[in-house]
This record gives structure tokens, C-alpha cells and sequence, in this order.
């Protein structure tokens, strides 16, 4: 049996007197992806905040690479968070500094030689297409772009850990698909380990059914037929800050649960 490399156990969560979040566990493996779905307030983001070490829970134990971060201080969570690259809600890009600096931020901070830097952030910005904006200012740059620089700033260091809080919300349909695809390509070529959060069942579906393969040193995406689950994908749906379901597409598609279904429809 082999480690899981994120896991939530029994996790509790109050903000106010109610308990956002009511004895979550999960566990994710190596190369697997869970998205997260639920209303919106359910606790998703909250999710993703605990596992970053930016809140504590206040009851449960939080793995990541086998340690319970839980009750980790504020200097063993720096290390912590070096392993994990986030994608969040918002680009969240500094507005003063360039897409070079923006995409180095970890880096800088790591150390790193100057030169090295460079190489890296060109690497990073290759991967999302978007070399051409490296001199440019987050001002300059659609919504798009600016996700497309947030998600090779969260890969700069190759992290084994993706956490996405709404990597698509408010882009247009072609954009979103190219996000969804380099979100597949580092899950099935590069094996991260990834926690996806969204509203948008299409995005959602779509990650769950397509996959990536290499050849030639081309990516090349294919849709899953009815009969295999190759996407190593699973959904986790939060209501009432409890796990209502936890399982592939094609179950929770089917599901006969009334929440569930007026959720989907
Ligand atoms: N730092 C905080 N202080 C107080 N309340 C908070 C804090 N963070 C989150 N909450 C509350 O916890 C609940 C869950 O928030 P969370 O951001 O996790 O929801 P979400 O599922 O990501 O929603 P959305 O889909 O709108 O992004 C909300 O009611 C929110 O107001
Ligand atoms: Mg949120």
C-alpha cells in the first residue's frame, strides 16, 4: 500500500457558530485528480486553504506526502506550501510586476541564480503558450492570458501537488479548453497529483473523460468511450459540509439523488 500523497481525515471547519466543513476525508493518490463541486459557500476554496496551510482546521488531520500538517507551525508550512503550486480563485497576479517577475516570484524567493531563473520562467510561460507576454504587465493581458501566467507562475518549481480554485471561471469556451488541456497534460504526462474546484459542470465532465497521450513528443487528447475509465479523475461533492458523493462521471451522472440531480441539471 502505497502513501497517499493528499489526505483529509475527519476534517472540521467553523467559521461563525456553523461548521462549514463536517468531518471531511478523502484520500488522493499519485498522478489521480479530485474535483470538488458543491454550491456556492459550500466550503470548496476552504478545502483548498487547509491543504495550503493557510487555515487550521479545528478538529481532524490534513496529509500531504504522509505528514499531518495540521499542526505544523508557521516555518514547517513555508515548506509545505513550496510543494504545492495554486491556482487561485482570482489570478491573483501582482499588478506591479511583470510577467517575468510574476512567473520567478517563488524562485526569487527560493534564491535561485539568475540565470537559472531565466530558463525556467521561459520553460513555464512555453508550457501555457505564452512566452511572447514575458516583458509584458498583468494590465496588458486578457483574462485568459492572466490565468494562463497564474498557472506557469503555480508550475515554476514543478510541483507534484495542483490545487485549481476555479481555473476557468469567466473565460470563454476556447480558453477554458485549452486550460482543461494543460491541466490534463500535467496529470497524465507529468503524474500531478491535483484538487480542481468549479462551478461549471462542462469543465468538470470534460476533465473526467478526456485524457492525454505522448508520442513524438506530441500531446495528443482523446475522449474516453463508454465502456473504460481511463481519466484518473473522481468527483467530490460538498452539501451541508458533508461528502454527499464521492465517485466517477458516469455515477454521478447517474445518481438518483434529488440534490444531486437538480445540482447537475
Ligand atoms: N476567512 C473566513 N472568515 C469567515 N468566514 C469565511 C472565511 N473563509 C470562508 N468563510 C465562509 O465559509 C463558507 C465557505 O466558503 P468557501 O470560500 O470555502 O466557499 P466556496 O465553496 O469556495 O464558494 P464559491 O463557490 O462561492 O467560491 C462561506 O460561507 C464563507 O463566507
Ligand atoms: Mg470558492
Amino acid at each position: 500500500m502505497t502513501t497517499p500523497i493528499l489526505a483529509m481525515k475527519n476534517v472540521v471547519k467553523y467559521y461563525g457558530d456553523a461548521p462549514i466543513l463536517n468531518g471531511i476525508s478523502f484520500a488522493l493518490f499519485r498522478g489521480e485528480t479530485k474535483i470538488i463541486i458543491g454550491a456556492s459557500g459550500s466550503g470548496k476554496s476552504t478545502i483548498l486553504k487547509l491543504i495550503m496551510g493557510l487555515d487550521r482546521p479545528d478538529e481532524g488531520q490534513i496529509f500531504v506526502e504522509g505528514e499531518d500538517i495540521s499542526k505544523f507551525n508557521e516555518r514547517r508550512l513555508v515548506s509545505v506550501r513550496q510543494k504545492i503550486g495554486m491556482v487561485f480563485q482570482e489570478s491573483a497576479l501582482f499588478d506591479s510586476l511583470t510577467v517575468r517577475e510574476n512567473v520567478a516570484y517563488r524562485l526569487y524567493e527560493l534564491g535561485v541564480d539568475e540565470n537559472e531563473i531565466e530558463g525556467k520562467v521561459r520553460q513555464s510561460l512555453g508550457f501555457v503558450g505564452l512566452e511572447d507576454a514575458i516583458d509584458k504587465m498583468p494590465s496588458e493581458l486578457s483574462g485568459g492570458m492572466k490565468r494562463r501566467v497564474a498557472l506557469a507562475r503555480a508550475l515554476i518549481d514543478e510541483p507534484e501537488i495542483m490545487l485549481y480554485d476555479e481555473p476557468t471561471a469567466g473565460l470563454d469556451p476556447v480558453t477554458s479548453k485549452k486550460i482543461n488541456e494543460l491541466i490534463i497534460t500535467l496529470r497524465d504526462i507529468k503524474s500531478v497529483t491535483g484538487v480542481f474546484v468549479t462551478h461549471r459542470m462542462r469543465d468538470a465532465f470534460t476533465l473526467a473523460t478526456e485524457y492525454a497521450t505522448n508520442g513524438d513528443g506530441q500531446t495528443t487528447f482523446h475522449t474516453e468511450d463508454n465502456f473504460i475509465c481511463i481519466a484518473n479523475t473522481r468527483f467530490l461533492m460538498l452539501h451541508n459540509g458533508k461528502i454527499i458523493f464521492e465517485g466517477p462521471d458516469e455515477v454521478l451522472r447517474r445518481s438518483k439523488d434529488e440534490y444531486i440531480k437538480r445540482f447537475l441539471a
